[in-house]
């Protein structure tokens, strides 16, 4: 018995900003950021607000639209528990969780969101399946609990948002999306074998954000963005909307993520590696019995590095940061929707997902197919 991944999705904003549009902005070129990096472009959430892409997302993960991957359709009453997974919440109150829950009637549904950076959709994915192991409708300690037999998990970024634009060092890195998977406990068949999730201290503030940001998508009470009919996708209407030039000109926005990269390449070289032998180790399995890994995607360099540690070809790995660069906690969802829709996993398959991120936070699930 086990907690299967039984469907996985995504979704993209619409506009497209290519490494050479950052170079009319910052001291950047097409150039460094490719070798630096593996980053040719990234999406940016001009008209979208997070709930808009998860419902796009998750629409692919139940089996509701085309795209991602899917075993079968999930009824909305099927869904019992929604985490949602994210560092830019669209509001604070309700949860994000909660305004996906409405907009895909998901009646049964308990809903939260969820902080743990990058890391994110891997914490939610253990939570979910603890909580399943514990509350299973046949699980020892199911009764007096919420029965939770299947959950939404999703990833949800507008890093955009809190993106210091004037920073180069920095803004290269970052894009926005969505991803989701939707998970269910079956008596029969295994799925996760094992999870893992650490916090290690951050004692240099190498990787901060303040608690609030400025100027959200406006959306109605469902999260819906008011902007969809009206968006402009050009450039400019970006620098509008998110006051580039501004703050070129002013100095630095306050509500900013903040950032000593090599102090976190070094972080997330170890942390990734190391995650990923716990979680093997726990499952009782080796690298050899692995056909893929879906790590976070911060940096193209970190996963070369963290390959060449574990003794691995860089093909082990699902990559995908090219034209998405780093989304947070929607990283791993939509790498996953991409191994599944690139035929890289297959029934029967063991998997690892592993995550690090700001925090510091990190952590591993091995999972059957
Ligand atoms: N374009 C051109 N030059 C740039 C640049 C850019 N976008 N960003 C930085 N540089 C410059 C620096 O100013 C520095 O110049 P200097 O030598 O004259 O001072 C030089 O490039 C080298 O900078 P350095 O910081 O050593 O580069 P790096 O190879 O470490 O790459 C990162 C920088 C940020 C890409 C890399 O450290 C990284 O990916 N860190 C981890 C980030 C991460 O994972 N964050 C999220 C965690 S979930």
């Amino acid at each position: 018995m086990g907690c299967r991944i039984i469907g996985c999705g995504k979704a993209l904003p619409a506009l497209d900003v290519k490494n050479d549009e950052l170079t009319k902005l910052v001291d950047t070129s097409d150039e460094w950021i490719v070798t630096r990096t593996g980053i040719e472009s990234r999406r940016v959430a001009v008209a979208e607000t997070g709930t808009d892409l998860s419902v796009a997302a998750a629409r692919q993960a139940l089996g509701w639209d085309e795209g991602g991957y899917s075993e079968r359709r999930v009824d909305p009453a099927e869904i019992d528990l929604v985490i949602y997974a994210t560092i830019t919440p669209d509001a604070m109150v309700p949860s994000c969780a909660g305004l996906l829950r409405r907009r895909l009637g998901l009646e049964r549904a308990a809903a939260f969101d969820l902080n743990a950076a990058c890391s994110g959709f891997v914490y939610g994915l253990s939570v979910a399946e603890s909580l399943m192991a514990a509350c299973a409708p046949n699980a020892a300690g199911a009764s007096g609990r919420n029965p939770i037999r299947r959950a939404l998990i999703v990833g949800a970024e507008r890093l955009s948002r809190i993106t210091n634009w004037p920073d180069r060092n920095t803004c290269v890195l970052f894009g926005d999306g969505a991803g989701a998977a939707v998970v269910e406990w079956d008596e029969e068949r295994p799925g996760i074998l094992s999870s893992f999730i650490a916090n290690e201290d951050d004692p240099t503030n190498a990787l901060t954000c303040p608690a609030a940001y400025d100027s959200p998508v406006p959306f109605d009470n469902e999260g819906v963005s008011l902007r969809a009919e009206e968006h402009d996708d050009s450039l400019d209407a970006v620098d509008e909307e998110l006051g580039i030039r501004a703050h070129i000109a002013d100095g630095e926005p306050r509500q900013v993520l903040r950032m000593d990269g090599q102090k976190v390449f070094k972080f997330a070289v170890g942390a990734l590696s190391a995650a990923v032998d716990v979680a093997l180790e726990r499952a009782g399995l080796t690298l050899d019995d692995v056909s893929l890994i879906v790590p976070h995607q911060a940096n193209e360099r970190i996963i070369r590095y963290a390959a060449k540690k574990i003794g691995r070809p860089l093909d082990f790995f699902q990559v995908s940061i090219a034209h998405r660069g780093n989304s947070s906690a929607a990283c791993i969802p939509m790498t996953l929707a991409d191994a599944y829709e690139n035929g890289r996993i297959k029934p029967g398959d063991k998997v690892v997902l592993v995550a690090f991120g700001g925090g510091f936070t990190s952590g591993a699930v091995v999972y059957e197919a």
